[in-house]
């Protein structure tokens, strides 16, 4: 395949109108380019940033106040406050009607040497924004997961993945209050910060004679930021609470991304890094007997709901996929050679 399939994955409706949305880590990539799309194309009545650093909200508000107009900007609020302060956002997220939790610590490394800090915040973090929520009755909940929580082999995995599993269950305690909980469950973001596609920018720039490469089999899902961002907000408008969403987004190999960037450059195999898999999976075989796919995603439905949801199960049209059935970046049938790449970092990065 040459051309990169790019679903934009635009919400039907407006989720966000009228109402008052708060961001766990809205100064991070995800958290900033959510923020810029929802004062662009939506009508939030307020959207609150939530996170540690007050500099890196200042030079936030730096950057909105270059992009918007002061209309625009009256509907935003920076919080500082930390996912690990139970208290702090039990004020926060009082009249909040949308909670977008994208707060993490995501290094793989710094996971690893500092277990205690990153369970602090990715899972007991979790456990608080939970409780925030319910007590403040806010209505939809989407979390930010990663494929690295998809049968972990390091810290940073498990502990999203315990995540996963705390917003999965906490619809079973919303009860009355009827909070919707559900999880957003995607791979690389082309371009992020400390991925590959800067680094070897990076590297290039610095006039570098080769690239890197960990394995030469080794291969990853990319995604856009602003697809993350549509993603998540077409999830808001679909949940019925409890699932965990997957987007349909292409895969490649590492060495054909190399080749995209710098076709005459060397390419040398340096070794897999610890805590590395060599394929990312979204959806494990185990995984099957409770996953529908959809034209541009697919949906892992709650095996414990003891709530009511409508499972996609009802919806005409709506299959489960074959049992044994599962999504990984080496299976994945929207494999991109290095034109698809290039035209993939045409659209994504320009
Ligand atoms: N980037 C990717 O490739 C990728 C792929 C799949 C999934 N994800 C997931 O997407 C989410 C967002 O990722 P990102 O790329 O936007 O991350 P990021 O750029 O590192 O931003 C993380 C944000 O979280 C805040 N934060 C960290 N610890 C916090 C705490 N204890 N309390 C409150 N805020 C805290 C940070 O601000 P302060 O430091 O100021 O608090 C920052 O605003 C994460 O959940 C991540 O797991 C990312």
């Amino acid at each position: 395949m040459t051309t990169p399939s790019l679903r934009d994955f635009a919400p039907q409706i407006d989720p966000v109108k009228g109402k008052t949305v708060l961001i766990t880590g809205g100064t991070g990539s995800f958290g900033r380019k959510m923020v810029q799309t929802l004062l662009r194309d939506f009508d939030p009545k307020k959207i609150i940033i939530l996170s540690r650093d007050e500099l890196k909200q200042y030079e936030m508000r730096g950057e909105l106040e270059e992009m918007f107009p002061a209309d625009k900007l009256s509907r935003l609020r920076f919080f500082l406050g930390d996912v690990r302060d139970r208290n702090r956002l039990e004020l926060a997220f009082r009249s909040v009607d949308i909670v977008i939790h994208a707060a993490a610590l995501k290094q793989v490394p710094a996971a690893e040497y500092n277990p205690s800090e990153c369970i602090a915040t990715n899972i007991s973090g979790a456990e608080n924004v939970v409780a925030a929520c319910l007590s403040n009755r806010v209505q939809r909940v989407v979390a930010l997961s990663t494929d690295k929580a998809c049968s972990p082999i390091n810290l940073y995995g498990a502990t999203k993945l315990a995540s996963d599993k705390i917003f999965v269950a906490a619809n079973n305690l919303s009860g009355d209050i009827g909070t919707r909980f559900c999880v957003v469950r995607y791979g690389n973001v082309v371009g992020s910060r400390g991925s590959v596609v800067p680094f070897f920018k990076r590297l290039l720039a610095q006039g570098a004679k080769e690239l890197p490469i960990t394995d030469d089999r080794m291969t990853r899902f990319w995604i856009s930021l602003d697809q993350g961002v549509a993603f998540v907000l077409s999830c808001l408008e679909l949940s019925q609470g409890g699932e965990i969403f997957v987007p349909k987004i292409p895969a490649t190999l590492v060495t054909d991304l190399a080749t995209a960037m710098a076709p005459k450059v060397k390419q040398t195999v340096v070794g897999i890094r610890p805590g590395e898999k060599l394929h990312e999976m979204m959806i494990s075989a185990d995984d099957s007997r409770s996953t529908f796919e959809l034209d541009d995603r697919y949906v892992i439905e709650p095996e414990f709901a003891e709530y009511t949801r409508k499972s996609f199960a009802k919806v005409r049209g709506i299959k489960k996929v074959p049992e044994g059935f599962f999504y990984a970046s080496d299976n994945n049938p929207e494999r991109l050679d290095a034109d698809g790449i290039k035209a993939m970092m045409k659209v994504y990065l320009e």
